[in-house]
């Protein structure tokens, strides 16, 4: 009996976790601004604020483990085009711009930006997880892009009320 699941059956299967779309920035040797999309981001601590991400091997990770920072650009439903650029789509409107903070990289559109140091690594195969300290964030409303099924999709649906009559706990929840 094979011990791992067929390779298109775990993509599939793993394709039905509906995530955000975010582009991670860095900068490369050069200093110029260098970025992928990546649907792995994830928060893990509030207490110090970490989130990670799980990068490829690539021009963003040798930039991110070059500089030991990168920028997290959370985008909305209207940014499907940045995606797609990020993912290595060649599209007609080319690079968006991006604004700089502190050596971070922006894209003015996103929905929420975290500035991390990298504090921590772990390597997976031919990806490493980096996980980092955010030094800076903010945020604006906007409806988030997502990721379902291999598709971007518009994010935001209805808020499903509990039908117990309890409210969601104010503590415990970790964002
Ligand atoms: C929705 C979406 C999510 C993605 N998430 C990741 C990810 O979390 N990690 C990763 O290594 N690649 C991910 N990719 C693929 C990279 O964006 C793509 O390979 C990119 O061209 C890598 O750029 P670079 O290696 O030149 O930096 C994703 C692609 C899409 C469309």
């Amino acid at each position: 009996m094979s011990h791992h699941p067929d390779a298109a059956g775990f993509r599939a299967a793993a394709s039905r976790f509906s995530t955000g779309v975010t582009v991670v920035t860095s900068s490369d040797g050069d200093g110029a601004p260098v970025g992928m999309t990546a649907n792995s981001f994830t928060t893990v601590s509030t207490q110090p604020p970490t989130v990670l991400v799980s990068l490829k091997r690539g021009r963003t990770w040798q930039a991110v483990s070059a500089s030991g920072r990168y920028a997290v650009n959370v985008l909305a439903a209207d940014d499907v085009a940045i995606g797609r650029h990020f993912a290595g789509a060649t599209l007609a409107q080319g690079a968006p711009a991006f604004d700089a903070r502190d050596g971070f990289f922006l894209l003015p559109a996103a929905i929420a930006q975290f500035g991390c140091e990298v504090v921590s690594t772990v390597e997976i195969a031919d990806h490493t997880l980096f996980i980092g300290e955010v030094r800076w964030c903010r945020h604006q409303d906007g409806l988030p892009l997502a990721f379902y099924a291999s598709r971007f999709r518009n994010g935001l649906g209805a808020e499903i009320l509990p039908s117990d009559g309890l409210a969601y706990p104010a503590e415990g929840w970790t964002i």
